[in-house]
């Protein structure tokens, strides 16, 4: 693998609205940071966060999943285009597809993902409607590094929100994403600072 350089680059995946996306982008852009928002991309050619990515001058691609077959065959050209892109360090941002292993592997302690619970609890989907359902007092989001087995591998940040009684999934959900908001970037400083110093070192040897 080749070494990383200042500033880091950082590519961003996501499917959706993005809102995960524009709070990181606001982070990245702030002053300090040794990074920079090289790529944001999609597999959903309609996901509302590329028109943000197209109003902040954001270079953005789709690669659209259903235009290929096998899993592992959208998973090689995703890699190809990170790689081509010289992406340092790549961040899940409600990124509704699962990954391979290998390409799992491959992005090893350079791939980050947010999820909404308070993992280990909750893996999967419907996170808040199952707290819901099992009278959870308390729930949250948390960022981690990806490994092969879904939404598995070592947490960097987690935050809590209380259950509130007349919780519904959609409130509860707004809850946390607020607290998401925060998470990501946390979780983002904490990397980067590790992988600056790293870069940084390796300049001055
Ligand atoms: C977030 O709640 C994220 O944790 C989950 O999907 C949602 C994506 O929201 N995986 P957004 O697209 O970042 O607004």
């Amino acid at each position: 693998m080749s070494q990383s350089r200042l500033p880091l680059r950082i590519a961003i995946l996501f499917s959706g609205r993005g809102s995960n996306l524009q709070s990181l982008a606001a982070y990245i852009a702030g002053e300090e940071v040794p990074a920079e928002l090289a790529l944001a991309l999609s597999n959903r050619p309609d996901a509302g966060g590329l028109a943000f990515c197209a109003a902040h001058n954001i270079p953005a691609q789709v690669i659209d999943h259903k235009q290929f077959e096998q899993r592992a065959d959208f998973d090689a050209a995703l890699h190809q285009q990170l790689t081509n892109a010289g992406i340092d360090l790549v961040c899940c941002a409600g990124f509704m597809r699962l990954l391979t292993a290998d390409f799992v592997s491959q992005w090893h302690d350079r791939l980050l993902n947010i999820h909404p619970s308070l993992l280990p609890a909750y893996k999967g989907l419907n996170t808040h409607q199952r707290a819901l359902d099992d009278g959870a007092s308390e729930h949250g989001c948390s960022v981690h590094f990806m490994r092969p087995e879904m939404d598995d591998g070592p947490v960097i940040v987690q935050r809590k929100v209380p259950v509130l009684a007349d919780d519904t999934a959609d409130t509860l959900a707004a809850r946390v994403l607020q607290q998401e908001h925060i998470a990501y970037p946390e979780a983002l400083d904490i990397v980067l600072k590790k992988m600056a110093g790293t870069a940084e070192q390796t300049r001055q040897i």
